[in-house]
């Protein structure tokens, strides 16, 4: 396949007509909603659809129709009646918002939605995509959608290899969405773009086959469409690290009962050496002074770092092994644990394995 041009691919009204076709032959057309510009009930299915599937709107939306059947006795209702009928359909704040909003219309605009798409996407739960899909449906204005699936079907027909969420990305993806826009037929090209999202270009099992744009589509060319679009990147978490002594003795390792609270509460660890600089960097002095609390230093050995991952951080032990020249009276918290027993003891994972590496039998 030849790949097009950016230029290429936003100037090209081949994109809609395809949709377009395929709408009009293929696509869903007994929607509630639909063969309506009745601008109340297009904007309460959009709110009610975000989010949400079909299957699950049909039923709220004929009752809460039947409840509110204007724009008016919505307006007047109080909140709890609204949200009454909202309870069990989800993100609340939908329900809260579209009373708002009702209230708006009646206030500020005379009771009659604003067939401009800016003007709607002032109004309360309205974004700039809801905002098009209710200008497209209730009035035909020529506004550009773009909600989820819409993402999915750009980012895999034009092969988009970036997380679509990135505001460059989003921005990138909404030129595109204005630039494929129809001078005709925008009711079927908006409907065309969400049914082939819901029903064929979906994010787990595409089906291509039938698919109006498999022929233009990059991921499809390159067998990438389980790969995009891009999945949100994960969080980086944070990294510490902590110096660890592993004060060995006839057998036996120095252990300190860490406070009740904190990580790794109540639980038996090695000692750490507190106050030290950047990762990788642990004084000599802070060590030996560190080590010396437990007797006369003979040698300080660095180990091999390792890394051990908590949910919300990643903590890197740099693990000393310390000989002394004899033992020190030792403060309560801390005991010399036979190395034979060790595997008994409540340790935490990552000085688990470290003691396992450095070879306590009862480890093995
Ligand atoms: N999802 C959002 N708007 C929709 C609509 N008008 N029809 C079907 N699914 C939708």
């Amino acid at each position: 396949m030849k790949r097009l041009t950016e230029f290429e691919q936003l100037d090209d009204p081949s994109f809609s007509a395809s949709v377009i076709e395929w709408q009009r032959t293929y696509g869903r057309h007994a929607l509630p909603w639909q063969n309506t510009r009745d601008a109340y009930r297009v904007w309460l299915s959009e709110i009610m659809l975000q989010q949400t599937q079909v299957a699950a709107v049909l039923g709220y939306y004929a009752r809460f129709l039947e409840r509110f059947p204007t724009l008016h006795d919505l307006a007047a209702a109080p909140l709890d009646a609204v949200m009454a009928q909202w309870s069990g359909l989800g993100y609340y704040t939908r329900a809260r918002n579209l009373h708002a909003c009702a209230k708006r219309v009646v206030a500020e605009h005379g009771g009659v939605f604003p067939s401009d798409p800016h003007l709607l996407a002032e109004l309360p739960g309205i974004g700039r995509s809801t905002a098009a899909a209710i200008a497209a449906f209730s009035s035909g204005a020529r506004a550009a959608i773009l909600d989820g699936n819409v993402k999915r079907v750009f980012a895999r027909v034009f092969g988009i290899a970036e997380y679509p969420g990135l505001k460059p990305v989003e921005d990138a993806l909404w030129r595109r969405a204005e630039a494929l826009l129809p001078h005709e037929g925008i009711e079927s090209y908006t409907q065309g773009l969400m049914d082939l999202g819901a029903t064929l270009c979906t994010r787990g099992a595409p089906d291509c086959q039938r698919c109006p744009l498999s022929a233009r589509c990059v991921a499809l060319a390159e067998g990438r469409t389980a790969e995009l679009p891009v999945r949100k990147p994960k969080k980086t978490i944070p990294e510490k690290q902590a110096a660890m002594l592993v004060v060995l003795d006839q057998g036996a390792v120095l252990l300190e009962q860490r406070p009740d609270s904190g990580i790794w509460g109540g639980l038996l660890s090695l000692p750490e050496v507190d106050g030290h600089g950047a990762r990788g960097a642990v004084p000599d002095g802070a060590l030996d002074a560190a080590a010396a609390r437990f007797g006369p230093v003979e040698s300080v050995q660095a180990l091999l770092p390792l890394v051990h991952v908590f949910t919300h951080y990643k903590l890197h032990v740099l693990p000393f092994q310390v000989t002394l020249g004899a033992r020190a009276a030792l403060e309560a918290r801390y005991q010399w644990y036979p190395l034979s027993e060790v595997g008994g003891a409540a340790l935490p994972a990552p000085v688990k394995k470290l003691l396992a590496e450095l070879g306590a039998p009862s480890l093995f």
